[in-house]
């Protein structure tokens, strides 16, 4: 199986799930990284790694519509089985997320249905919750609202700030982001009626 993976800035979850493919632990195989900004840092990252990455501006798309097109058809080039999100920065459309149906992934730097949308950490430490943390879910056209696959939580400390408190969640994505698409290429992964399904490891 192979996935392609989406970004827009410094890819460490990106390179999260490379680092995975690389010891053996996500059976599968990485067929591009595509970065809607030239300037992500995660790109140069994944052409160390050897794998091919591409990069489609937004900006030279005359409106939504022609990029997610764009970037369906650049994506469908390579004709993999998971598109994954990872730090992608630009919403997506209805008609992509619709091509993509059950087989988009993103990660939420927040313990989703709390805190879709941006600034999730600020917002957190402004309501003062003493739980975050981030989820895995598929994409559906409903932002931040799609099927929860994984979750991971952490502490929120007294003198945390939005810096220390996205390092904290930060290290828990790079664990989960791995661990979902695993359960993904392995099969175990299920939607039914909405909902997710793991099965148990074989
Ligand atoms: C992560 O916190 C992710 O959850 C959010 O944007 C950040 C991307 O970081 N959507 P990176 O590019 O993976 O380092």
């Amino acid at each position: 199986k192979s996935i392609v993976i989406l970004i827009s800035g410094r890819g460490s979850n990106m390179t999260a799930l490379l680092d995975a493919v690389a010891s053996g632990e996500l059976p599968l195989r990485v067929a591009a990284v595509i970065s809607n900004r030239a300037d992500a840092g995660g790109l140069a990252v994944a052409a160390a790694a050897g794998v091919p990455t591409c990069v489609l501006e937004h900006r030279g798309f005359a409106s939504r519509a022609d990029f997610d097109a764009a970037l369906a058809e650049r994506i469908d080039a390579f004709a993999p089985d998971l598109v994954v999100l990872a730090g992608f920065l630009r919403i997506l459309g209805d008609d992509f997320v619709n091509h993509f149906a059950g087989r988009l992934l993103n990660i939420h730097p927040s313990l989703l249905p709390a805190f879709p949308g941006l600034d999730t950490h600020r917002r957190a430490l402004a309501e003062g919750v003493r739980v975050h943390g981030c989820t895995v879910h598929f994409v559906t056209p409903a932002l931040d609202h799609g099927p929860i696959i994984v979750q991971a939580a952490v502490p929120v400390v007294d003198g945390d700030d939005e810096d220390s408190l996205a390092a904290r969640v930060l290290a828990a994505e790079h664990r989960v982001y791995p661990l979902a698409v695993r359960w993904w290429a392995e099969g175990r992964l299920h939607l039914e009626s909405g909902r997710v399904r793991v099965d148990s490891s074989p």
